[in-house]
C-alpha cells in the first residue's frame, strides 16, 4: 500500500517508517522538521535500504500539502504529526491548539480532496484524564485532561468520530498509545528530547550518560506499592508493530475504532530506575522530590482488544527498553 506518514522524522513515526517498509509498504513521508531532522530520512534508508519519499511540508499549509498530494494516490494516512510537550502546551496553549486542531482539519480536507479515507491517529492514554479504573480498557470514559496538548489529542479523537459519522465512507483508526520508550535495536534511530527532557527514560539515558547529575523522582506518597507513579511503559518497535496491524482493519471497512496500545503491565518510576541499573550495569542517581502537577497514580492499558481484533501483542520487556534506550543514547 502506498501510505501517507505525517510527522514522518519523528520519534515514533520513524520507526513505524521501518516496520512499514519491511512489511512491504510504499512510503510518502511529510514533516515540518519542528522537532525533527530530515537526516532521519537517510538513518531510516540505512536499516531499511530503502529512501522514502520525503517532503519538508507543514500540515497547516493547506497549498503546499495539497501541490506535494494531488498527484499521489494514497491507501491510508498514518497522522503522527503533532507538538507534544505538555508543559509547553500550558504556556502556549493557541500555539497546541493551531498546530494540531488545525494542522488536522487541513490534513483532512486534503485528504477528502485527494480521495483519501483511511486515517490512522496518533492518540493517547492522555484522554482518559485520571482514569475511572485499572487496567484502562477502551470502554473507560475519557476524562478530564489536565493540559492543552491532552485536550488536542481529546478534541480531534471527536472530530474524527463526527467526521466518520456524518461520512460513513472514512475509516479511522485511533490508536492510544500508553508510554512509548526504547529505540531500534540497531541504535541508529531514537528519541532526541530538546533541552531537558519531560518524560522519564530520555531523562534516565542523559543521567547515565553524565549530561544530568541526578534523577528527581516526582512523588512517592502515591497510593501504588512503592508511591511513585505507575506507567505501562512500551517498546517503541512495539508500538510501531501496532500500526502495521492496524492497516489491517483499516482495510475491513471498521467505520471508526479505537485501541489502546500498551503492554497491559504497569511498573513504577523506581521499576525502570532499578531494571535500567540492572541491564546497562549503571548506577542511577536520584533524589525523591514533590509530585508533579497533573500526574495521575496509576496508567496502565487493557490491550486486549488490540489481541484480539488486530492480532498484536508487546513482545518486548522492560529489560529491551532500558537496553535499548541506553544503546541509542551511547551512539548518538
Ligand atoms: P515527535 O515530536 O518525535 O514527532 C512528531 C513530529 O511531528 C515531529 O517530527 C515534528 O517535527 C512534526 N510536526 C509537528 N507539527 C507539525 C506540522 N504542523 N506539520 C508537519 N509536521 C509537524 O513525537 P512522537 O513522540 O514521535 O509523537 C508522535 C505522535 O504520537 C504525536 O502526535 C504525539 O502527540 C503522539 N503521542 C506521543 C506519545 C509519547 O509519549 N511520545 C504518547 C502518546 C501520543
Ligand atoms: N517522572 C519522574 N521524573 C522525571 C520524569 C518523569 O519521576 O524526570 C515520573 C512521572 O512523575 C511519572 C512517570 O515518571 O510518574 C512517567 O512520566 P513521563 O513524563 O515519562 O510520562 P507521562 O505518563 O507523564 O506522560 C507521557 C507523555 C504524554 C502522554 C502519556 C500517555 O508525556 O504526552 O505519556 O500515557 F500523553
Amino acid at each position: 500500500m502506498n501510505i501517507l506518514i505525517t510527522g514522518a522524522t519523528g520519534f515514533i513515526a520513524s520507526h513505524t517508517i521501518v516496520e512499514l517498509i519491511e512489511s512491504g509498504h510504499n512510503i510518502i513521508g511529510i514533516d515540518n522538521l519542528s522537532n525533527s531532522s530530515a537526516d532521519v530520512v537517510d538513518k531510516i534508508a540505512k536499516i531499511t535500504g530503502k529512501k522514502i519519499d520525503f517532503y519538508p511540508v507543514d500540515i497547516c499549509d493547506y497549498s503546499a500539502l495539497k501541490s506535494v498530494l494531488k498527484d499521489k494516490k494514497i491507501d491510508c494516512c498514518m497522522h503522527f504529526a503533532g507538538l507534544k510537550a505538555v508543559g509547553e502546551s500550558v504556556a502556549k496553549p493557541i500555539e497546541y491548539y493551531e498546530n494540531n486542531i488545525g494542522g488536522t482539519i487541513t490534513l483532512l480536507k486534503v485528504l477528502k480532496e485527494i480521495g483519501c479515507k483511511n486515517l490512522i491517529f496518533s492518540s493517547s492514554a492522555t484522554v482518559y484524564g485520571t482514569p475511572e479504573f485499572v487496567p484502562i480498557t477502551e470502554e473507560c470514559p475519557k476524562g478530564i485532561c489536565t493540559n492543552p496538548y491532552g485536550w488536542t489529542k481529546s478534541m480531534i479523537e471527536q472530530i474524527l468520530l463526527d467526521l466518520q459519522n456524518a461520512d460513513k465512507s472514512w475509516n479511522v483508526v485511533i490508536l492510544r498509545y500508553f508510554n512509548p520508550i526504547g529505540a531500534h535495536p540497531s541504535g541508529v534511530i531514537g528519541e532526541n528530547p530538546n533541552g531537558v527532557p519531560n518524560n522519564l527514560m530520555p531523562y534516565i539515558t542523559q543521567v547515565a550518560s553524565g549530561k544530568r547529575e541526578k534523577l528527581f523522582v516526582y512523588g512517592d506518597d502515591y497510593d501504588t506499592p512503592d508511591g511513585t507513579g505507575v506507567r505501562d511503559y512500551i517498546h517503541v518497535v512495539d508500538l510501531a508493530q501496532g500500526h502495521v496491524k492496524a492497516l489491517n482493519a483499516i482495510n475491513n471497512n471498521c467505520g471508526c475504532e479505537i485501541f489502546n496500545l500498551g503492554t497491559g503491565h504497569g511498573y513504577s518510576v523506581l521499576d525502570v530506575v532499578r531494571t535500567f541499573e540492572k541491564v546497562n550495569g549503571i548506577k542511577i542517581p536520584y533524589e525523591i522530590v514533590a509530585r508533579r502537577s497533573g500526574d495521575i497514580a496509576m496508567c496502565y492499558a487493557s490491550p486486549d482488544k488490540a489481541n484480539s481484533v488486530l492480532g498484536w501483542s508487546a513482545k518486548y520487556s522492560l529489560e529491551d527498553m532500558c537496553r535499548d534506550s541506553w544503546n541509542y543514547q551511547q551512539k548518538n
